[in-house]
């Protein structure tokens, strides 16, 4: 009897005292992957620890993804959609995640040994790439509705930012002294069981090879044969079709570290480069939302 009575106080307490997370202070993002945005909701997200938080601008309101494996978080993107989030992790055997926004995980897949650097759904929303921590060594593109790897290879630089092409043929990594090029088309042909090699072409950095470039993103509409990548010295470069380094601006941002993502380039005007952005997003603890009309220009 006494047991029971026991029993009974303790549940009475757990509902008593059962707690919410409301409000997150801080951020644990080191690079620029660990920052993404959903131009249509206006909502950003970024990890801190292992939660992540999911932040309205307009309202300034939060809502929260916990970890229940308890480890941190390290990277996150939005689907083009914005109705999925798919997250990296650091520690042993990380996972990489998708959450429905709004929502609960809908999926994982174990393809990395030590942690995930960054992350990215391609343009239909099908596959993600995973690039892991330098010492892991690995990048993976899997169905993450099947929960399968369809191909996998080693990169051997440090990598802080994936994008993939519109027409969801090739994909672009970028890190120190490193813009690669992976092409899954030609993988596709042969692939008989379900991973296959990928087949990695560098960009042709000449003068640049020594940079650092920690945000990458792939052109959209009439300038998808085109690659945009930031340098940590504020350099934005262009490759064209070939992977030539062709022209290049600086934005004028000191050490800053910048990411783009879906922006709008337009062709050089007689002014020089003009482009628009609605995601032009700044590390360093300051977020710039750049509306369209919003300009960065060199003359
Ligand atoms: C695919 O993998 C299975 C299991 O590992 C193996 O039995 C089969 O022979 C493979 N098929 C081809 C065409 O390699
Ligand atoms: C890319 O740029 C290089 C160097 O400027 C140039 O030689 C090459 O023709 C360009 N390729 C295309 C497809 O524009």
């Amino acid at each position: 009897m006494l047991l029971n009575y026991k029993v009974f106080t303790w549940c009475v307490c757990v509902c008593v005292f059962q707690v919410s997370l409301e409000r997150v202070l801080g951020i644990s993002t080191v690079s620029s992957s660990g920052l993404t945005s959903d131009p249509n909701s206006g909502l950003i997200a970024y990890p801190a620890g292992c939660v992540i938080v999911l932040l309205q601008l307009k309202t300034n309101r939060q809502t929260h993804i916990i970890n229940a494996c308890r480890k941190p978080f390290t990277a996150v993107a939005f689907s083009p959609d914005g109705k999925h989030l798919v997250s990296g992790e650091s520690g042993h055997m990380p996972c990489v995640r998708v959450w429905e926004v709004g929502g609960g995980q809908v999926a994982e897949v174990q393809s990395h040994k030590y942690g995930v650097s960054c992350v990215a759904f391609s343009s239909s929303s099908s596959y993600i790439v995973s690039v892991g921590f330098q010492h892991d060594r690995t990048v993976s593109v899997w169905d993450w509705r099947k929960g399968s790897i369809i191909a996998s290879n080693k990169v051997s630089s440090r990598v802080f930012s994936v994008s993939f092409s519109q027409d969801n043929s090739y994909f672009v990594t970028a890190g120190n002294r490193h813009v690669k090029f992976w092409y899954l088309d030609a993988s596709k042909e042969r692939r008989v069981n379900s991973t296959v090699p990928l087949i990695g072409r560098s960009g042709l950095l000449d003068d640049h090879k020594n940079s650092v470039f920690c945000g990458v993103a792939c052109g959209r509409g009439l300038m998808a044969s085109n690659t945009y990548c930031i340098t940590s010295c504020g350099l934005l470069c262009l490759f064209n079709s070939s992977r030539h380094l062709e022209a290049w601006v600086n934005l004028k941002v000191g050490t800053a570290h910048l990411d783009v993502t879906r922006f709008k380039l337009y062709p050089p005007s007689t002014a020089g480069w003009s482009f628009s952005s609605y995601s032009f997003r700044a590390m360093m603890g300051c977020y710039i939302p750049a509306g369209p009309g919003t300009a960065a220009e060199s003359t």
